[in-house]
């Protein structure tokens, strides 16, 4: 894992960018695992303004996660929040996005189908967020490494993150489909994006302690090429210490 730190979040969604096009150089039509949620909506805004967002024009985007027990044209779809970010912005059609039902009348099914989507299409390239909880996608603590993708209960965490985007709890979906962590091991390459003070803990927690289910974004220590882009407000006091610990089996630090 490689740990860079950005000044701030503009340096962050700048440095995404950069990532991004070099995941997917030389990739005619690539498959792409995008998250919604606040902390890429600077990336999505620096894709679109750049001439150098063409570079995703072509490519097909394998949904991360998204509510279960929703009608299609809810508002609140995930979905609908990364065509409205990204494909819009980008002139993408809609179909570009291999998403979940949260409608199906057989949600494990339906979970079961973009299993197999994600795995046939292969994954070329991921951007996580981080869940202060540790959540990747919709991964609560105590998913398996070896999950696949599935229907999951929000952790209480994650109700009351998601009920800053919506409002309030009440308006939060209690179920939701994700991709499973054994799903995004395959990705060729995996970026995290950290941003903020109320991260620190869970970022360090993520990068120094052990791997365990409890915190699923530990196991990213096991995927391949995997690379953090943390602002310096998610970097905490203890990341600091750390640092002198550093050795090429832990992140490294780049500026
Ligand atoms: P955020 O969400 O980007 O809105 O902080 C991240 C997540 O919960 O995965």
């Amino acid at each position: 894992m490689k740990l860079v730190v950005a000044e701030d979040y503009e340096d962050l969604s700048r440095r995404a960018v950069a990532w991004l096009r070099d995941a997917l150089a030389g990739i005619d039509i690539p498959n792409v695992v995008l998250p919604t949620g606040n902390t890429p909506l600077g990336l999505y805004h620096n894709l679109a303004a750049e001439p150098n967002g063409q570079f995703l024009t072509n490519a097909r985007f394998i949904q991360l996660d998204e509510y279960q027990g929703i009608p299609r044209e809810d508002s609140r779809t995930l979905a609908g929040w990364f065509w409205r970010t990204l494909l819009d912005q980008l002139s993408i059609p809609k179909t570009a996005l291999l998403s979940f039902d949260p409608s199906a009348p057989d949600p494990d099914a339906e979970a079961a189908r973009m299993e197999v989507v994600a795995t046939k299409a292969g994954i070329d390239a991921c951007v996580l967020g981080l869940g202060v909880n540790g959540h990747l996608g919709f991964n609560e603590p105590g998913s398996d490494f070896a999950s696949r993708s599935r229907v999951v209960e929000l952790a209480q965490d994650s109700l009351k993150s998601n009920a800053a985007y919506w409002g309030d709890e009440t308006s939060v979906p209690r179920r939701a489909f994700t991709l499973g962590l054994r799903t995004l091991a395959t990705s060729s390459h995996t970026l995290l994006l950290v941003s903020g003070a109320q991260k620190a803990e869970i970022l360090a927690t993520t990068l120094t302690g052990p791997q365990t289910p409890q915190v699923p974004a530990t196991c990213l220590k096991s995927f391949r090429d995997v690379t953090v882009i943390a602002d310096r407000s998610a970097i905490s006091q203890k990341m600091h210490t750390v640092r002198t610990m550093i050795t090429p089996k832990t992140p490294e630090i780049l500026h």
